[in-house]
């Protein structure tokens, strides 16, 4: 369903980017894949290209470098005849009392959560709006994956992580109201405990996903089937938020 479009997906070295780059591919949409890990983005786009689809690029990027942002936007709409969809997906986090907290980590969550988010839709938007005016679909997509940690504070240690989901989430819905005459469908992937290195790395007070009980948590395949719904909707339809949990999530 994606055939003849190109998908920028940022933190696509693991977890949910790299999931959402495969199911994007698999419908057909060239990929290009932006994270730092040179080496992971490689492989993935090796495993995409070995496979029936879209085909992948790797474009080495720091979110949080605005000039590089743009120098990756740039050479991925140039090798890909534009940009159709963006996926802003890369994340990070810092968990635990505001009191014990380093400042640095709080402003590194910020850097990457939320200006890496201004970074890549600031340069990918005249991309965006390009491929929904003459483009085929009619349409294009702007993806952010926030969190459950951006509708609600799931808990007091999640303070400058949920402060960063509440803002992507604040500034996506003004994108939608600013972008919909324009054919532009902002949407945001609220995901509940997904099983990645985020979860499972032992990061001081992250939520914790190594020890899965009863149906299991999400795994990052799930999140990307619904990042693949939401932009292979028909072009009359928006589907603006996906909250996604696993069965038996409370929180
Ligand atoms: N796992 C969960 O339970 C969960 C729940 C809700 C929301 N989320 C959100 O899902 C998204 C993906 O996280 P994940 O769970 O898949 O974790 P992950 O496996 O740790 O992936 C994070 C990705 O972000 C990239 N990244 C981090 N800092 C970056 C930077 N400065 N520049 C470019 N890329 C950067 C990483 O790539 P490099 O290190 O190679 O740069 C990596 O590809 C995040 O936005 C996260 O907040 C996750």
């Amino acid at each position: 369903m994606l055939k003849d479009t190109t998908a920028v997906v940022t933190g696509a070295s693991s977890g949910i980017g790299a999931a959402v780059a495969q199911a994007l591919a698999a419908e057909g949409a060239d990929v290009a894949l932006l994270a730092r890990r040179r080496d992971r983005l490689s492989e993935l786009a090796d495993i995409i290209n070995a496979r029936d689809g879209g085909r992948a690029r790797p474009y080495e990027t720091d979110v949080t470098d605005a000039h590089a942002v743009r120098d990756a936007i740039s050479a991925a709409a140039d090798d890909g005849d534009g940009i159709d969809i963006l996926i802003n997906n890369a994340g990070s986090g810092t968990w635990g009392p505001a009191v014990t907290a380093d400042l640095d980590d709080w402003h590194t969550t910020v850097e990457v959560n939320l200006n890496g988010v201004l970074n890549t839709t600031h340069a990918a938007l005249p991309h965006l709006t390009r491929a929904a005016a003459v483009g085929e679909r009619g349409v294009a997509d702007l993806v952010t994956i926030s969190s459950i940690a951006g509708r609600k504070v799931p808990g007091a240690l999640s303070n400058v992580y949920a402060a960063t989901k509440h803002a992507v989430g604040a500034f996506t819905e003004a994108l939608r109201q600013e972008l919909a005459d324009q054919h532009v469908r902002a949407g945001l992937v609220e995901p509940g405990l997904v099983v990645t290195e985020l979860t499972t790395s032992g990061h001081d007070h992250a939520p914790d996903a190594t020890n899965p009980t009863g149906y299991g948590l999400l795994q990052p395949m799930d999140i990307a089937s619904a990042v693949v719904f939401m932009v292979t909707r028909p072009r009359h339809v928006a589907l603006n938020e996906m909250l996604v949990r696993p069965t038996e999530q409370t929180i």
